[in-house]
């Protein structure tokens, strides 16, 4: 999305003999969807110089745990290739602040972590780590591309103002429904549509447990064979806890509802609370049980003395166990699928549905988001 006008890249680095356009990154956090977006920058490489005449190359990434700083830039395979099968960054770790100075990037691609939102509330808010990278790469002048729910969920206004502010933009196709395109769909191919409303199924870890416990399996039972598929993480309280889908709900409100509300103003639900009878009798009576997450605008304030609109009403958010009609666009979401049922004015219902949310979908909405700043820069 696009916080600001667009504007020239910071510094394009334009080589006069084969017109080829440098763009430099700083990757921060260097986890599974960096990684991979590494190997597919590195396979599109002749597609990005032929097709769009760019060289991308990393000029720093860093982890907790190290980094690799390299002002000329690294290509992508490099980059994978110094890190190694560990994988691990051979230098000694930049405070993320240093590490934005250091690598003089046109592009922060922020893929750390949201971190355990365990103990949030309203009356605790939490602030991501990753809202102070996204701030500090806009203070050197960088556009930001990311995966992380965070600085989105927890901070936009804050995040889409210094954006603004500081002329730069953000972009987050990642971070709501692994690389489907949900916000590029509202900015470009929905002109002055809103969205009243939407219902979504935000989550596979919680898909793939209600699904086995639908078979008959345990909760904790479903959780380790999900885990042990590769599914679910070693820590999976954000997904089992609801706090993976409040997080999207929130990121997709915010930025395309304006909806001003953090993931604590979700209702959540914990699929813990959910009993194994509740699922098998909704399979045995031919309905799908699904964790939803819906979200919706209360009716506006009354109108004034002239007849014009009142205060716009506040979004509402919530996730629930349903048992949906197997008819039910959302019923026969399962699985490693996931998808948004938007409700606009006046495109009506919209499905967008992903059939398989994984790793390369991910690293491929991150590299979708380059290839607009890329292109409108
Ligand atoms: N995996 C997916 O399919 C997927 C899908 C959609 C969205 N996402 C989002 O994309 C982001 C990255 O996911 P991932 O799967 O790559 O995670 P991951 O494998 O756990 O990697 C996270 C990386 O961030 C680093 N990190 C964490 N906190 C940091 C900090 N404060 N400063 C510097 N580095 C930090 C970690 O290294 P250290 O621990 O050494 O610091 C690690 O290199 C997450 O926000 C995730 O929610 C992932």
């Amino acid at each position: 999305m696009t916080a600001s006008p667009a504007r020239e890249p910071r510094r394009p680095a334009r080589s006069e003999a084969s017109d080829v356009r440098t763009v430099r990154l700083c990757l921060l956090g260097f986890g599974h969807v960096a990684q991979a977006l590494c190997r597919l920058l590195g396979a599109q490489e002749r597609v990005l110089r032929e097709r769009h005449g760019l060289r991308v190359l990393v000029t720093a990434a860093g982890t907790r745990r190290g980094c690799l700083v390299d002002p000329a830039g690294l290509t992508p395979a490099e980059v994978l290739a110094r890190a190694g099968h560990g994988p691990a960054l051979p230098q000694a770790p930049l405070p993320a602040r240093d590490l934005l100075a250091a690598s003089d990037a046109d592009v922060l691609v922020e893929l750390t972590v949201m971190g355990d939102l365990s103990a949030a509330t309203n009356a605790v808010p939490y602030r991501p780590e990753a809202t102070a990278h996204v701030l500090e790469a806009f203070r050197l002048g960088m556009d930001v591309v990311t995966a992380n729910k965070g600085p989105i969920a927890w901070s936009w206004p804050e995040v889409s103002q210094a954006a603004a502010a500081a002329g730069r933009r953000i972009r987050c196709e990642s971070a709501v429904v692994d690389g489907l395109p949900v916000f590029s769909l509202l900015e470009f191919a929905l002109p002055d549509c809103r969205v009243l409303g939407f219902e979504a199924v935000f989550n596979a870890t919680t898909n793939f447990i209600v699904d086995a416990m639908g078979a008959g399996r345990s909760f904790e039972d479903a959780l380790a064979q999900t885990q042990a598929d590769g599914y679910a993480e070693a820590d999976p309280r954000n997904d089992v806890d609801g706090w993976d889908a409040a997080s999207k709900a929130a990121a997709l409100a915010n930025v395309a509802m304006d909806a001003g509300i953090t993931p604590a103003d979700v209702e959540r639900l914990s699929l813990r609370d959910v009993p194994l009878e509740r699922i098998t009798r909704a399979r045995e009576a031919g309905r799908r049980l699904r964790l939803v997450t819906s979200v919706w605008r209360e009716p506006a304030g009354p109108t004034g003395p002239a007849g014009e609109a009142g205060p716009a009403g506040p979004v509402r958010a919530c996730l629930r166990a349903e048992e949906l009609d197997v008819d039910h666009p959302l019923a026969a979401v399962g699985g490693e699928s996931l998808a948004v049922l938007l409700h606009t004015d006046l495109m009506g219902d919209i499905l967008v549905c992903e059939r398989h949310a994984l790793l390369p979908q991910t690293a491929y909405g991150v590299y979708a988001d380059l290839m607009h700043l890329c292109r409108t820069g």
